[in-house]
């Protein structure tokens, strides 16, 4: 079941968040300021209650960008990134949304993956854009899908 994604609290989007991304997780007043933004929506997964995913995009006119996407790790490669994905694509559509613009990390070949064989091309890539934790740095592959 797909809800909005303010029928999570900030609080719930940051634990959700730093699960799936403990090398870089956004604080709950990251979530709040994004909230408060009129071009920021998103919509979470639940199965049973159950917290499986979410998304979250700013839209610009006729394109957006994927801020933050994940699956919660117990439910990850079991394909519900990819069904996550459809649906996001979907409302999209019905936004009259024209482009989806998103940046991965050079090593994060399942998102990779994920993202390709919905259509996503690969439009660039910026150098050294993310630090981890061990403060080595990473490029980012910037990617486009045209709908
Ligand atoms: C990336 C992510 C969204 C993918 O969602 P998912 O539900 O785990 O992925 P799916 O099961 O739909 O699989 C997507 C593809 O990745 C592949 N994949 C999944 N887990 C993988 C792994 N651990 N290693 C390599 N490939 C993997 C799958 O085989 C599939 O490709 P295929 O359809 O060709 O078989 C999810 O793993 C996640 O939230 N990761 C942490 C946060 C993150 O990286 N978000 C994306 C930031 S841009």
């Amino acid at each position: 079941m797909l809800q909005d994604l303010r029928f999570l609290s900030p609080e719930q989007c940051a634990l959700h968040h730093g699960h799936a991304f403990p090398e870089a997780p956004w604080s709950a007043q990251t979530f709040q300021e994004l909230f408060c933004l009129q071009t920021v929506f998103g919509e979470c997964l639940f199965l049973d209650s159950e917290f499986q995913g979410l998304y979250c995009l700013q839209a610009t006119e006729e394109a957006c960008d994927i801020l933050t996407f994940f699956i919660a790790k117990p439910f990850q490669s079991r394909g519900i990134g990819g069904i996550l994905l459809k649906q996001m694509i979907a409302k999209t559509r019905t936004l009259a949304i024209k482009k989806i613009f998103l940046e991965v990390s050079e090593s994060n070949l399942p998102a990779q993956k994920l993202y390709q064989k919905a259509g996503f091309l690969p439009i660039g890539i910026r150098k050294k854009y993310y630090r981890q934790k061990d403060n080595t740095e990473k490029d980012a592959l910037t990617f486009c899908l045209f709908i």
